[in-house]
């Protein structure tokens, strides 16, 4: 099974991916905890590159920013991901093509349907079983994050984030079956708790 975890900056993703992964494990399950970007060695370079690339890269064009973001990806899947699935773990991942689509789409530049293209090439066509999005007004991820402004994108103005949020809204009500939309403004035991029982509904559904 391969959940990934979705939404903006700072909604708890990380929290709610280790709250995951014990209860799988508790369940006896072998899970496979990763993220994008940044999942494999070659991963953590692009990573660097994209969220902490300096000076003497400058502004990173759109369409490059895209294809590193897919390049990280299909690395990711084919090293990691696909192996850990074909052996039976639960792969429980921190962000997937649904950020690319949100994000690089957000950006009002790339048209999203030509992401979503090179996402789906990169990723060899795979989907996850279940997505969660943590929906969270940015204002309110922002007071979580105030003393992490560390990357280039957590920079970015308000409305960049707003765009986001809507976006990721539009994918979650285009594919109802795949999407469970969570309130992160709850404390982290309440999300789990509905996090839990769709993964719970998941498994034993087959
Ligand atoms: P992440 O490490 O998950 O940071 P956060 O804790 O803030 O969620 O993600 C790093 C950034 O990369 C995040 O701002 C979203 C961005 N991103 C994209 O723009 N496109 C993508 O395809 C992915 C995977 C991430």
């Amino acid at each position: 099974m391969f959940i990934t975890l979705e939404g903006g900056d700072s909604v708890g993703k990380t929290t709610q991916a280790a709250l995951l992964e014990d209860w799988l494990m508790g369940e006896g399950r072998e899970v496979v905890r990763t993220r994008e970007p940044g999942g494999t060695p070659l991963g953590v370079e692009v990573r660097r590159i994209l969220l902490h690339g300096g000076d003497e890269i400058g502004a990173v064009d759109p369409r490059a920013e895209a294809l590193l973001y897919a390049a990280d990806r299909a690395q990711h899947i084919a090293q990691v991901v696909r192996p850990a699935l074909a052996r039976g773990a639960v792969v429980v991942q921190d962000r997937y093509i649904d950020s690319s689509l949100a994000y690089q789409g957000a950006g009002r530049v790339l048209d999203v349907d030509e992401v979503r293209r090179i996402s789906e090439w990169a990723a060899q066509g795979l989907w996850p079983d279940v997505t969660v999005l943590f929906d969270l007004a940015p204002e309110v991820a922002a007071t979580r994050r105030a003393s992490r402004e560390d990357d280039r994108l957590e920079a970015e103005q308000q409305e960049f984030h707003e765009a986001v949020r809507s976006a990721y809204r539009d994918l979650a009500a285009a594919s109802p079956g795949r999407f469970l939309i969570v309130d992160a403004s709850g404390t982290p035991e309440e999300i789990h708790a509905i996090v839990r029982a769709r993964v719970a509904e998941r498994i034993a559904a087959g």
